[in-house]
């Protein structure tokens, strides 16, 4: 049986109780975050960290020891034997258990915390194949920015896309793609990339931003520009990035063939850069001990 943390301590999962007046069960009333282990250190744990940051102080949810989480997954990571190889670590942070009522608990009362490990490698198939998409409506409120548990519009959207042998949504508001149901969405045409602003209609994506500063860091043009649902014919590449999946080629979106049908050139240059990225912050990492 593996171990999972919850409010302060390690236990084994048949032992992990929650109550079911929590306000994350009740009313989907809290926010995650999930770093990924390469075999020795997280990737861009301060990144995540500045994100669960502002999910709780958006949601105002009050977490006193979000500083320990760091040392949480790591333990989580150890007790589990996943030293070595790829895994995910998932945290959810509720607004704790209280009798229902819309109204945050008065007096307030403690958040439930809950965080687990489990093995995940990375799909490297899909990197050298790619996957096609299906362009949905997007459904979701206006938050997009805030990375809530409440993510039955994703889900449905998801399963819809996985019924017609897709393997993401691409979502689609007011005529302009915004991201996936869990990732975000980059554009190449003529050698520059687009992706939507982080503005409130997306998930500012860490494996994003980090895909920015690469960009910029090796004379890759790049715009923050919404990208028109009509110009999706004119795109020459297209890629889907995230925690779980790293730099994901696009090649299909609805009917429409993205380029040649196969991973573009600056997909593969964007890939290459991540991978080399995650891998010398390995080394910085384990240089420093
Ligand atoms: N999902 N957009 C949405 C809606 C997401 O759920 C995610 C991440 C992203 C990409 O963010 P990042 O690069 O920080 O992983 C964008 C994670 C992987 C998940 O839900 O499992």
């Amino acid at each position: 049986m593996d171990t999972v943390y919850l409010n302060g301590k390690f236990v084994s999962r048949d032992n992990a109780w929650i109550s079911p007046d929590d306000r994350g069960f009740l009313f989907g009333d809290s926010v995650y975050e999930v770093v990924r282990w390469y075999g020795g250190f997280f990737f861009d744990m301060k990144g995540h960290m500045a994100r669960l940051r502002r999910s709780l102080s958006e949601t105002r949810i009050i977490w006193n020891e979000i500083e320990s989480f760091p040392e949480v997954a790591h333990e989580l990571i150890t007790r589990n034997s996943l030293d070595d190889g790829c895994s995910l670590v998932y945290l959810q942070v509720t607004r704790g258990s209280a009798p229902r009522t819309h109204a945050f608990p008065e007096p307030q009362v403690p958040p439930t915390v809950y965080a687990s490990a489990r093995r995940q490698s990375l799909d490297t198939l899909v990197w050298e194949r790619g996957i096609s998409i299906e362009p949905v409506t997007d459904p979701r409120w206006n938050r997009c920015d805030i990375k809530s548990t409440a993510l039955l519009p994703n889900i449905l959207a998801y399963q819809e896309a996985h019924d017609h042998g897709f393997a993401e949504v691409c979502f689609i508001r007011d005529g302009f793609v915004t991201e996936g149901a869990h990732s975000n969405i980059f554009f190449v045409r003529n050698e520059t990339l687009y992706t939507h602003p982080a503005t409130n209609r997306i998930l500012s994506g860490i494996t994003r931003n980090n895909i920015i500063s690469l960009a910029a860091d090796n004379g890759v043009a790049l715009v923050e520009e919404a990208v028109s649902a009509d110009m999706i014919s004119y795109m020459h590449e297209a890629f889907l990035t995230n925690t779980s999946g790293e730099v994901v080629p696009v090649i299909k979106i609805g009917d429409l063939v993205i380029g040649d049908g196969a991973p573009g050139e600056i997909t593969k240059k964007m890939q290459r850069l991540f991978r080399e990225k995650v891998e010398a912050w390995g080394e910085e990492l384990l240089a420093r001990g």
